[in-house]
């Protein structure tokens, strides 16, 4: 049977996935093939050649879609995300880890009957990091790819030990047959900060207090802060988002020194951002509400990152800084949803 080429998407139907397959409609003409647990928004159907409703657990599927499509790319965003992943830790593993090993085993497999490196992007995210609590956040500022890699969550230890999966699989696997050398992951990864849309509010993750006091004040609804007032953190915006993995990817393999990159943007606290809201809603009702166990996540996460590889190497910057982010894109997009 001839396989059809292609680019296979997972958790196409996520915040991301939405602004991914858009955005990379737009620039191939390679067919997009969207896997995701819930069935897709029909608004992005369009988009995709094929989606399939279906987990990435389930091998039937992942053969199936083995067998019918030649994959160039993957890009594997399906996963269960921090908050939420707290709760669940035994299922956030299976889908974060036992996931990314079969979508990772299928790029292999590809890449070797192909004959050629299948591109395989990871966003991995902040929660890689582990600090002691405030008082070491707030000494050492903003840390490089390397420092504090000692995560304090299910979701911290899922996401660092597929970056180092996804590593493996790039740089060693098969290193004791004649193989060796021969199949080829181009594994890419980007460690996101919090991530911010205009279009979508998220669900499940612990830096959703910076979208959810935007969506809250821009629909009129009274909002409580889940964490202090002073907490900071890095954010970047969904466009940013989506331009960091179509940059890193595009990147030519030479000009890529590491595997897994920062990227940043802007790090305003959570004070900041109630201020800037404010700017723009002067009667949205912001209170705060601490929620120590959410607290305690984002106290262990840096107050900021240090992306000067992404810069150097494929000159990643924002397009969006914490004015351009809320003048440009979030304010105007927010009032033409609401
Ligand atoms: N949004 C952020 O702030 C942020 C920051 C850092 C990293 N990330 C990472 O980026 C990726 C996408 O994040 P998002 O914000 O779009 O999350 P999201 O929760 O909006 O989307 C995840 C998608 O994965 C799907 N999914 C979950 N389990 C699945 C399974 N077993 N099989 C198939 N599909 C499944 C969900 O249905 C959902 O559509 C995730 O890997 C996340 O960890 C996100």
């Amino acid at each position: 049977m001839i396989r059809r080429p292609g680019i296979l998407i997972t958790g196409t139907n996520g915040e991301i996935g939405h602004g991914l397959i858009s955005a990379l409609a737009r620039q191939t003409d390679e067919h997009l093939i969207g896997l995701d647990i819930e069935e897709l928004d029909p608004a992005f159907k369009e988009y995709l050649w094929e989606s399939v409703a279906g987990n990435i657990l389930d091998r039937t599927i992942l053969d199936r879609l083995n067998s019918q499509y030649e994959f160039s790319a993957i890009y594997h965003l399906a996963a269960l995300l921090s908050t939420r992943a707290e709760f669940s830790p035994a299922t956030a593993h299976q889908v974060n880890v036992d996931g990314t090993l079969n979508l990772l085993t299928m790029a292999v497999d590809q890449a070797r009957t192909r004959g050629q490196p299948v591109k395989f992007f990871f966003p991995s995210s902040i929660a890689v990091y582990g600090l002691a609590g405030l008082e070491e956040k707030n000494r050492i500022g903003a840390i490089s790819e390397e420092q504090y890699l000692f995560p304090r969550t299910m979701y911290g230890c899922n996401k660092l030990y597929c970056e180092m999966l996804g590593t493996y699989y790039a740089r060693h696997y098969q290193q004791l047959t004649a193989e060796a050398g021969t199949t080829r992951v181009d594994f890419r990864a980007l460690r996101f900060p919090g991530l911010i849309s205009a279009v979508t509010a998220p669900s499940g993750g612990t830096s959703d207090y910076a979208p959810e006091m935007l969506h809250a004040a821009a629909r009129g609804s009274p909002y409580d802060c889940f964490v202090r007032e002073d907490t900071t953190m890095p954010f970047m915006t969904m466009p940013d988002a989506i331009r960091g993995i179509l940059k890193l990817m595009e990147a030519p393999r030479q000009s890529i020194t590491r595997l897994v990159y920062n990227i940043r943007a802007f790090n305003p606290s959570a004070a900041r951002l109630r201020e800037r809201v404010l700017a723009d809603f002067p009667k949205a009702r912001i209170g705060f509400a601490v929620d120590q166990a959410r607290q305690a996540m984002v106290d262990s996460w840096p107050s900021d990152v240090d992306g000067t590889a992404a810069h150097n190497d494929w000159d990643w910057q924002p397009q969006h800084d914490f004015e351009a982010a809320f003048a440009e894109y979030l304010i105007p997009g927010i009032r033409e949803q609401y």
